[in-house]
């Protein structure tokens, strides 16, 4: 069954929200506080290894209610049963969207066309888990009986930043592979990458869901080809693995039907890394852990279908998220990682929430008057402190930030540990409580500043701070943490897709581009077809031309 098309502009819920907004929108944070005693107890969710905080963002009781109202009015519950169930909820591409079920248990029941998918992607979970365990182990030896010693991960997009992000956050639990991942299409990255690599131990995962995209073909071929001028043909069967939807294309490129990890058109490229499209990551930690990442994914799968509203951690993270989104008119949201393995997250979620949300037609085809996807950006703290801070202090932008930090250090460095958490807990206390005129004055005097110099720095040293942040205090970062962690966003991701009306599972947006790109590829050797481009890309094209 579809998904209902509902308009949120319309429902009771949003002009109450839009009305409520009004009378709350000047509200200091340090007020909401001394007007409710018990709120960051009220607004804190536990739950497993997660203590998540909202209570530092600029909604009250009353706020709350009427978003959770909203999200009863646009029948979120009917949305998730629809996407859990395997109905087609990718309406445009005529797709179900399943990743969840790749994290199931075996015993569990998906049916895609009457057929239960559970034992089909259990096939697949065993040949990943037999072949990682064989390749780590030194059992599937090289062309010249050797064990493998580096991974090279072929694909961009889905088929990249998942795995790419995953390895990086989880080099704690790493084991002696060396793990490269080449996305771009620009010569460099690939040969970069080769620079490190001994083609006699290195074995290449092309990951791509249609293999037929430029970036991901054009990297596989060249990295062949420099592989073929170490080794002999035959030797490509040992060295060349693929994940695919596509098993023809594959073959047609040379990869044995027994090297094929095949995936299937209901796992979204942006939602794949559950799937074999994670081959790099169970080989570079193992496939116990790549499998802790999918129990984790599935504990949050879990919490998000049972757990009321709210104190439902994906749903009031996206309402909150709609909440600034809609009403305080915020472009971006930062999510700022207090972990440097998670040095690559906000750019894995870019894609994630960017490319299902970054839509400007509703499920009807009409054009929307309201605003969608957010932008989304961050690094981890405290490397960002020092770089964009500033801006989020004392710039004129609203940016909501979402903070994720863990308990407990993997190196055990408690005095780092330390010393990183109390800037965790110190920025949210800061951008909420900000500094006041006078305390700026009493500093100032303390100090020994002249009159005239306190009256000089006085307005650059004022923090208005009510910056509302949400606080995810985790335990540790595991394999299980972090699939939750990743879980919690895709469905963030689909809760607020459904409250915008939009499709997020699609994403037309990118193909305009590639399409002119395949047409000037042709022409950039040509002086004479460069006649069909406007005047300005005409002159770019003639301008490289004579450059090269
Ligand atoms: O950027 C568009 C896109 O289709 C992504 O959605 C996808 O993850 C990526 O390209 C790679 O596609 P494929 O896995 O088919 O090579």
């Amino acid at each position: 069954m579809a998904l209902k098309t509902i308009n949120p502009t319309k429902t009771a819920a949003w002009s109450k929200l839009q009305a409520h907004f009004e009378t709350i929108e000047h509200t200091h944070l340090k007020d909401l506080f001394a007007q409710h005693t018990n709120r960051a107890n009220d607004m804190t969710i536990k739950w497993e290894d997660f203590y998540v905080d909202y209570s530092k963002h600029r909604v009250s009781k009353e706020t709350l209610d009427l978003l959770l109202e909203l999200a009863n009015e646009v029948d979120l519950k009917d949305a998730m049963g629809k996407y859990f169930g395997g109905d087609v909820i990718n309406q445009t591409e005529g797709r179900e969207v399943l990743h969840t079920a790749l994290r199931n248990p075996e015993n569990a029941e998906v049916l895609v066309d009457g057929e239960n998918v559970m034992k089909e992607i259990f096939e697949v979970k065993h040949k990943i888990k037999d072949f990682s365990n064989k390749v780590i182990g030194g059992q599937i030896k090289t062309y010249k009986n050797q064990p493998f010693t580096d991974i090279v991960n072929i694909g961009i997009g889905g088929s990249d930043l998942g795995p790419a992000m995953v390895v990086d956050s989880l080099a704690f639990y790493k084991n002696h592979l060396k793990t490269h991942f080449v996305s771009n299409v620009d010569g460099d990255h690939v040969n970069e990458v080769i620079k490190n690599l001994n083609p006699d131990t290195t074995l290449f995962v092309i990951v791509s869901k249609t293999f037929t995209t430029q970036e991901t073909l054009s990297n596989a071929n060249t990295l062949r080809e420099w592989f073929l001028k170490h080794a002999p043909q035959e030797a490509v069967s040992k060295h060349f693995v693929a994940v695919s939807t596509n098993i023809e294309k594959v073959k047609a490129f040379g990869i044995d039907e027994d090297n094929i990890f095949p995936m299937w058109n209901w796992v979204g490229g942006r939602f794949s890394l559950w799937s074999a499209v994670g081959l790099s990551i169970s080989l570079a930690v193992g496939f116990d852990n790549f499998d802790k990442l999918l129990l984790g994914a599935h504990k949050m799968d879990e919490h998000f279908k049972t757990e009321d509203f709210d104190k439902n951690i994906p749903v009031i993270t996206a309402l909150l998220s709609v909440w600034y989104n809609n009403f305080f008119n915020a472009e971006t949201e930062a999510v700022i990682p207090y972990s440097q393995y998670l040095n690559q997250f906000a750019t894995y979620l870019q894609q994630g929430i960017m490319e299902s949300n970054g839509k400007i037609v509703d499920r009807n085809g009409d054009k929307i008057n309201y605003q969608t996807g957010t932008i989304i950006w961050g690094e981890p703290g405290t490397n960002s402190q020092h770089a964009f801070f500033q801006l989020i202090h004392q710039g004129t932008k609203l940016i909501p930030a979402e903070f994720i930090g863990f308990a407990k250090s993997l190196h055990g460095n408690q005095d780092h540990q330390d010393k990183l958490m109390s800037n965790f807990f110190a920025q949210t206390e800061a951008l909420m409580n900000g500094k006041s005129q006078q305390v700026v004055i009493d500093e100032l005097k303390a100090q020994g500043a002249s009159e005239e110099k306190i009256k000089e720095l006085t307005p650059f040293k004022v923090f208005d701070g009510n910056k509302p942040t949400t606080t995810f205090l985790i335990e540790k970062l595991t394999p299980e943490s972090l699939g939750k962690l990743i879980a919690m966003y895709e469905h963030k991701i689909f809760v607020q897709g459904i409250i915008w009306n939009i499709f997020s599972y699609d994403q037309f947006g990118v193909e305009l581009g590639k399409q002119l790109a395949n047409a000037i590829l042709k022409e950039l050797h040509d002086v004479n077809v460069i006649n069909n481009h406007d005047q300005s890309t005409q002159n770019l094209i003639k301008y490289y031309q004579s450059q090269g």
